[in-house]
């Protein structure tokens, strides 16, 4: 298989997982946590490794315990796999970029990203393979558990293979993100919104920002908004809303007619062709329509891009 001859054996037998990872990492991690519990149906807890390394928890050595590292050499997550070790876990995956890393090496199976060497400090590359690879152990795991079936699994297998053309018509659209980019000029707070399986997506598409732009950003679950954030929300502050088709749509929409009322600036990522979103957005940025559940590893793509032409600009 994939993931390796060992691998079946092991997720054969296991109740449970739990998602070990910092950062970018840790944002793919809740991703697949989404992931793992609606395609495979299997209970997924996610920890951030500096957490986890130095608090007590209780193992559940039925449990799968995947790390999750471009390097594979980010101490806080070597830690807390040992962590893991130490307290009695035996059921490793490194989900990993760098061959001979110290995660790979601690890890009992191993699946690599394969994303090439990330010379960048923001990851972006990484981010996208590490989901990808994380969609494809879901099917994978829901295929051994039985919560697949064949056929659903070839669906979404045949969705997966459509991504790379979807992402190159999302490519399509830079003019559009370097104008949107530019009405960041005078821009020192922004808040990211999305719901459901575009919930990490938001969370990812503000450590973007922080992190390449030097722009204060907070990512929120967009219902979570109106549980204090709100209170931010004016003409300065921009907020950049995933609302694409299906899952959450309406909810999202209402969402954002929140923001309106408050005259907050509102960029979205929506499906090709919404009409509703367009109506009450300051700018648009078109996805293709897939899978709801594979929409996270096209919404990413603008966020990334839209970082980094601001921080071009800046
Ligand atoms: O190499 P790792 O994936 O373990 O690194 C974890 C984080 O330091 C990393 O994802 C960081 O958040 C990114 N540079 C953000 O773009």
């Amino acid at each position: 298989s994939l993931f390796g001859n060992k691998a079946k054996d092991v997720f054969k037998n296991i109740d449970s997982i739990l998602i070990l990872a910092a950062g970018t990492s840790y944002y793919a991690g809740l991703t697949a946590k989404y992931w793992f519990e609606s395609i495979a149906k299997i209970p997924t807890a996610i920890e951030i490794s500096s957490e986890y390394r130095y608090r007590d928890s209780v193992p559940n050595l039925n449990q799968l315990v995947i790390s999750i590292s471009q390097s594979g050499e980010t101490l806080d997550t070597i830690e807390a796999l040992k962590h893991a070790k130490k307290i009695g876990h035996k059921k490793t995956l490194a989900i990993c970029n760098v061959q001979e890393s110290a995660i790979v090496r601690a890890s009992s199976l191993v699946f690599y990203t394969r994303a090439g060497i990330e010379i960048g400090v923001a990851s972006t590359k990484a981010f996208t393979t590490q989901i990808t690879v994380l969609s494809l152990l879901a099917l994978h795991l829901g295929m051994v558990k039985g919560s697949l079936s064949r056929s659903e699994y070839q669906k979404h297998l045949a969705e997966l293979e459509s991504i790379p053309d979807k992402v190159s018509e999302i490519l399509k659209q830079e003019k559009l993100i370097k104008e949107v980019a530019s009405s960041f000029n005078e821009t020192s707070n922004c808040i990211y919104l999305g719901r459901g399986y575009n919930f990490p997506v938001a969370l990812e598409g503000a450590l973007k920002l922080k992190e390449i732009s030097y722009i204060h950003a907070e990512g929120y679950p967009a219902a979570e908004m109106k549980h204090g954030p709100i209170a931010l929300i004016d003409e300065q502050m921009p907020v950049v809303v995933i609302a694409t088709k299906k899952g959450h749509y309406d909810k999202v929409v209402s969402n954002i007619q929140e923001i309106k009322s408050r005259k907050g600036r509102i960029i979205a990522v929506v499906s090709e062709g919404d009409v509703r979103v367009k109506e009450l957005a300051d700018y648009c940025i078109e996805v293709p329509e897939s899978l709801e559940c594979f929409t996270p590893i096209l919404t990413t793509i603008p966020l990334q891009l839209l970082s980094y032409y601001i921080a071009v600009q800046r």
